[in-house]
């Protein structure tokens, strides 16, 4: 049990990612507190986690206003009395060149991506320093590390989103915090947002033209992903800080 007796708090664990991350850590023993902007689902996760004994706590709101980070890390140090794990997972993916992304598009893309995960750093990292240690994980993407055709905004909040992780490696490690961000390639989940934008016919015609392309002949699952986010999580990654972890079969390599 590696995250036994440690305060973790994940955003975005509604659907997909998160949940598969939230999941996986209350079975390892962590004591979680959980943030979507999606109620229901929320609230599904969290009944499910509490009957198989888990410590949850869950706040409604939107990651990228100042306010949820502050409300909602407020609430997970006076339950938990600290935060050791700080896990940015939330996002949206827009697609579309320059040309086709209007401004509110692309600042939405930017605060929902990269800015709620500078708020909620900026909220826990002072917690962490008190307590002398802290990690921070943070989901990036392989679109952040090389531009892939039509993710244009995407593209430019992952690239962001892993500067801000190893600026917070760099700034952050002498006072005992670590920060890492996870690179997924193509999932066999569409994003739920992009999903809403997609007929099954397209869902599974990119299915058919990833899977060919990624060296281990198939796209990846959440379970997969979420095991490796434990993993920079957990104190077996005690040396990992300023990484960026490609979790893709190969796609990129
Ligand atoms: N699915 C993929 O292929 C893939 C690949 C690489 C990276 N990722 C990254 O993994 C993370 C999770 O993606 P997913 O596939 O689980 O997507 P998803 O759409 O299933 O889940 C995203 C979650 O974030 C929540 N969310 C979105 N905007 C929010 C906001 N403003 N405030 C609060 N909550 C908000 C949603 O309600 C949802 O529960 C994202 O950061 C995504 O960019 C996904």
């Amino acid at each position: 049990m590696r995250f036994s007796g440690k305060a973790v708090l994940v955003t975005g664990v509604a659907s997909g990612l998160g949940r598969a991350v939230a999941q996986a850590l209350a079975v390892e023993g962590a004591q979680l507190a959980l943030v979507d902007r999606a109620r229901e689902p929320l609230d599904q996760l969290v009944s499910e986690l509490q009957k198989n004994g888990c410590e949850v706590i869950h706040f409604v709101g939107d990651v990228a206003q100042e306010q949820t980070s502050k409300e909602a890390i407020g609430l997970a140090l006076r339950q938990f009395g600290k935060l050791d794990i700080l896990i940015n997972n939330a996002g949206i993916n827009p697609t579309g060149t320059i040309s086709q992304t209007d401004p509110a598009t692309w600042q939405h893309a930017l605060d929902v991506n990269l800015k709620s995960a500078y708020l909620f750093c900026r909220e826990a990292i002072p917690h962490m320093i008190e307590a002398g240690k802290g990690v921070i994980v943070n989901t990036a993407s392989i679109a952040g590390q090389r531009a892939s055709t039509g993710e244009s905004v995407y593209g430019v909040s992952k690239a962001g989103l892993i500067m801000l992780t190893r600026t917070i490696a760099r700034d952050y490690g002498a006072r005992g915090i670590r920060a890492n961000a996870i690179c997924p390639g193509v999932l066999e989940s569409v994003m739920a947002d992009r999903l809403t934008r997609m007929s099954s016919d397209q869902v599974l015609a990119r299915d058919q033209r990833f899977a060919p392309t990624v060296p281990l002949g198939r796209l990846g699952t959440y379970e997969e992903i979420a095991k490796s986010i434990l993993f920079l999580a957990s104190e077996d990654a005690s040396y990992v800080n300023g990484a960026q972890l490609t979790v893709d079969g190969g796609l990129t390599a």
